[in-house]
């Protein structure tokens, strides 16, 4: 809390309206923060002394905002493998629903479901609830829409991913190389401050009294958007795109004029840029060391790796670019990729089973212990009128 309440934090001038709040402070976030020049903190821990961390842990430095002792940590993996299974009416619901589109649309449906049969209208038991089941929930939707057949019954005792790995029915199975990335893309994913698009926008929604499952389903709707989570999966085929025009062996300066040429003709560089960083983003540099180590040979590891190097330089002369850096995006789905799970359309889901985390925690600190247990009003901006244009 500020020492003075009437500190003046923020000056609104004209110029800021119509620019999506980029930078306007809103409340505070006790879980995370992101820093422009250092990156994302989880609590006070930097995301490399979290990156080997079980998700459990990592879940307990969010929920509690302090690290757990081994014993603090073991009690609570108890505690949420105590609520892990879903009920198999909720499983059955999500298989009896349409699978076309994006399996972020089947995510979002099966989440509600699982608030309308599970919910206890309770933000915390909701909460908890919620993160030990969302990975059987996920499981689920992606078998089902991928046509991979029933989900492997849940054994929380396995661990919280290692458990969510051996549930997917993933074509000729899965090696512990992707069992660990899928760990590491979880962990790295769970939070990115108070004020990303899912997060704010699940927490707007629960300001109005909506329920934990209803708020999650809405910030995941807003997740799914390719500026957004989606953005995992577009920076993957841009990089195949890449692979096309200048080939597999490509040198710096091929790639170099391959952006050239694509800038020139007004087409964007995905995976670049980020709303509040201003270095490369901490979670990609520890995927980029991840897939240098692990898939060196990896073509889509190889050009990931090249526009690492030539992206930045060419962007970075653009004065209106204000982060030319990588973003965790123009790497994490290439690493799922070299780790063997080649299904691209599954990128978001998996963010989302990751980000369900941060959202739902920040959800009960907005709603039971913000403004001494008061909670915080609703969500409600001012807009200036003005005529449109004729
Ligand atoms: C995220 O992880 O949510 C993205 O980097 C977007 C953001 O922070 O605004």
């Amino acid at each position: 809390m500020p020492d003075n309440q009437s500190d003046v934090l923020f000056e609104i001038k004209k110029e800021h309206l119509e620019t999506g709040l980029r930078g306007f402070p809103v409340g505070y976030c006790p879980t995370s923060t992101v820093n422009p020049t250092k990156g994302l903190y989880y609590s006070d821990k930097t995301i490399g002394e979290i990156a080997g961390w079980s998700p459990c842990r990592v879940i307990f430095l969010l929920y509690y905002g302090r690290e757990g002792t081994d014993a603090e940590v073991k009690a609570f993996t108890k505690e949420l493998h105590s609520r892990a299974k879903c009920p198999p009416k909720v499983i059955s619901h999500i298989r009896q629903l349409p699978r076309e589109g994006h399996p972020m649309k089947l995510f979002c449906a099966a989440l509600l479901i699982a608030g309308m049969l599970e919910g206890k209208n309770d933000y915390r038991e909701d909460c908890l609830n919620l993160i030990a089941q969302v990975p059987e929930i996920c499981a689920t939707v992606i078998n089902y829409h991928a046509g991979w057949g029933g989900t492997n019954p849940s054994n929380p005792d396995l661990g919280y991913m290692d458990n969510f790995t051996q549930m997917l029915n993933i074509p000729g199975g899965y090696s512990p190389q992707l069992n660990e990335v899928f760990r590491l893309f979880n962990v790295l994913h769970f939070d990115h401050g108070g004020g990303n698009l899912s997060t704010f926008v699940g927490k707007a929604v629960a300001s109005g009294l909506e329920d934990m499952y209803g708020s999650i389903t809405a910030a995941m709707c807003a997740l799914a958007g390719s500026r957004h989570g989606r953005a995992n999966q577009d920076s993957l085929e841009f990089v195949e795109s890449l692979i096309k025009e200048v080939g597999k062996e490509a040198t710096d300066k091929t790639l170099e004029a391959c952006i050239r040429a694509r800038l020139a003709k007004g087409e964007l560089v995905f995976g670049y840029g980020h709303a509040v960083l201003r270095v490369e983003d901490p979670r990609a540099t520890v995927f980029y060391e991840k897939a240098m180590a692990q898939y060196p040979k990896d073509p889509l590891v190889k050009m990931a790796c090249l526009l690492r190097a030539v992206a930045p330089k060419v962007l970075g002369e653009n004065p209106k670019i204000s982060d030319p850096y990588p973003n965790v995006d123009a790497i994490s789905g290439i690493l799922l990729m070299a780790a063997g799970f080649p299904y691209p359309e599954y990128f978001t889901v998996l963010f989302g089973l990751s980000r369900v985390v941060g959202i739902a925690i920040q959800i009960v600190y907005e709603r039971c212990e913000a403004r001494g247990g008061k909670g915080l009003p609703i969500v409600r901006p001012k807009y200036l009128f003005q005529p449109r244009d004729k």
